[in-house]
């Protein structure tokens, strides 16, 4: 696979294998999308993704990766990445993140959305849009010309005048064969950080991760679940984005 600065650019038959995946990767949170409601447990979603999984003839991505020991991250409220599915019972008002990965012929998909629980509160809802519209101004600069970074600057830009903090400590990236390919693509602007021109071919997996209060996240005792330090609400949205000659494609939506 052709290489530039060390970040793989994928052809057209590796990006039309790439949107297979990341269609199946989509229709899946579709269907826990919908799922959602009080009274769920977090785990009828694990095992409906795993269901899914058959059904779609992937693999999960994250399941055994780095040893994460579920398909899915379900990550509730304050928990902003790497939540476990467990028998936690979702209640009226809760925010409950779904992130995802599917291998599908050796190509990855990956993808999250941060979902309402019945009603939420104003802040709440404010932060779920806040966050999705931060990854959409980011794809949008996913384009030739461009600079890596100048997708950073966007999200980063979006989240912070609307008086949301942007995670620093987990960061988006290249997808391909690989589930964390080269480049990371972080939520802000990283100081003193080189230019990267995009290119054709490369694929991103652009994740803003938002608190409504600080940045600042710490990992629970269990070593996976992130939480916000200051117990704030956090969301988080992802696609897996292509860079072409016609501007930015996202590959995880079903059509
Ligand atoms: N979307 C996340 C990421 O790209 C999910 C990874 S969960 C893990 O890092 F278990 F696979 F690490
Ligand atoms: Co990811």
């Amino acid at each position: 696979m052709k290489k530039f600065r060390g970040i793989y650019l994928k052809n057209d038959n590796e990006i039309t294998l790439l949107r297979e995946a990341g269609r199946i990767v989509a229709a899946i949170l579709e269907e826990l999308r919908i799922q959602v409601a009080p009274g769920v447990t977090t785990m009828e979603f694990e095992n409906l993704a795993l269901d899914l999984c058959e059904k779609y003839k992937v693999k999960p991505a994250f399941k055994g990766y780095l040893g994460y020991p579920f398909a899915l991250c379900c990550s509730v409220n304050e928990e902003v990445v790497h939540g476990f599915p467990s028998g936690r019972v979702l209640v009226e008002g809760d925010l409950v993140s779904f992130d995802m990965g599917v291998v599908y012929k050796g190509f990855y998909g990956d993808s999250a959305l941060t979902v309402p629980v019945g009603r939420v509160d104003a802040r709440a809802e404010e932060l779920l849009s806040v966050t999705r519209t931060s990854l959409f101004e980011g794809i949008d600069q996913a384009k030739l010309g461009n600079d890596l970074y100048d997708i950073s600057r966007a999200v980063q830009k979006y989240v912070e005048g609307r008086g949301f903090s942007v995670v620093r400590r987990f960061v988006g990236h290249g997808i391909g064969k690989h589930l964390h390919e080269k480049p990371e693509v972080p939520n802000f602007a990283p100081p003193g950080a080189s230019r990267v021109p995009l290119q054709p071919g490369m694929v991103l997996a652009i994740e803003p991760m938002v608190t409504a209060g600080g940045p600042e996240v710490e990992v629970l005792s269990d070593k996976w679940t992130a939480v916000t330090k200051d117990r704030s609400l956090s969301a988080h949205f992802e696609h897996t984005v292509a860079v072409t000659k016609h501007g930015p494609v996202i590959l995880s939506v079903r059509d």
